[in-house]
């Protein structure tokens, strides 16, 4: 399985931080932004990897990539997003690259506390469809939101909701999809949203649809890192407790 990592946009929400650089190379605690996908996937043992990024910051992620040895990458690859036609406009650059293969795809402002490699050992021996990773949240509103059939969180996803006001559920779809190569054709279909994008939420809803989509909930804390409050919830997680290790410690409740 390959491993892809979406870093285009234009990082709006961050302004005016994001004015002078890319949204994933500001400072997360102790590590650029885009750090943590990459040591996601790599600890995952899913060490080829496209980068998307866009924008005229671009080239900055060669600097502090360079050919990603250092962060235990054992192919970098980089694509380079036009505009900001949203997560599936971005997906549809790793075709070429996925050359056939399944794929995990992280988004580069996401930030976990654990580690993907059970749900990557599953996905592998899942013989088609895609996965979604989920986590309960307190404000799932600002998510892609699951509904589960009957309200219960242990039953089937029926119908999963981009920013809901009224959210079905609390369980927010994380920016971690695991997909087969049919993702690419599903890509193709898509039309804008009413915010010009073409949605990832989309693209699960097709799988969905096809009855081929899988879900598990994540285990340890999950954050994005895209707004001013998320980016420094993000820092405080890592400089508390870390992030991508090999087992989440059992947290005591206080
Ligand atoms: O963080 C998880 C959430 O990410 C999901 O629950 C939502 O369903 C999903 O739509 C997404 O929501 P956001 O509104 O937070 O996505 P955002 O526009 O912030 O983009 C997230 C990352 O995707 C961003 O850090 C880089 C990448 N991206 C985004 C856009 C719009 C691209 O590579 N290209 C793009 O054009």
């Amino acid at each position: 399985m390959k491993g892809v990592i979406l870093a285009g946009g234009l990082g709006t929400r961050l302004r005016p931080l994001t004015l002078v650089t890319n949204k994933h190379l500001l400072p997360v605690f102790d590590r650029p932004m885009v750090h943590y996908p990459i040591e996601c996937l790599v600890r995952a043992g899913i060490n080829e990897i496209l980068i998307v990024t866009g924008g005229e910051h671009a080239g900055d992620f060669l600097k502090l990539l360079k050919n990603g040895k250092d962060l235990g990458v054992r192919h970098l690859e980089y694509a380079y997003q036009e505009g900001e036609g949203g997560i599936a406009d971005a997906l549809k650059l790793a075709e070429d690259f996925a050359d056939g293969a399944k794929v995990c795809v992280v988004l580069g402002d996401n930030i976990i506390q654990g580690n993907l490699r059970r749900a990557a050992g599953d996905f592998f021996t899942q013989p088609s469809g895609a996965k979604i990773l989920l986590k309960e949240v307190p404000d799932p509103e600002r998510f892609g939101v699951v509904r589960f059939e009957g309200d219960d969180p242990g039953g089937r996803v029926t119908e999963i909701i981009e920013k809901p006001t009224d959210p079905p559920s609390r369980y927010a779809v994380t920016g971690i999809y695991f997909y087969d190569n049919d993702v690419f054709d599903i890509c193709q279909t898509l039309k804008p949203s009413g915010r010009g994008e073409l949605e990832i939420t989309d693209v699960n809803n097709a799988y969905l649809q096809r009855g081929d989509l899988t879900h598990e909930v994540l285990d340890g804390w999950w954050t994005d890192a895209g707004t001013f409050e998320s980016l420094l919830r993000a820092a405080n997680l890592v400089a508390d407790g870390g992030a991508n290790l090999a087992e989440v410690p059992v947290v005591a409740n206080a």
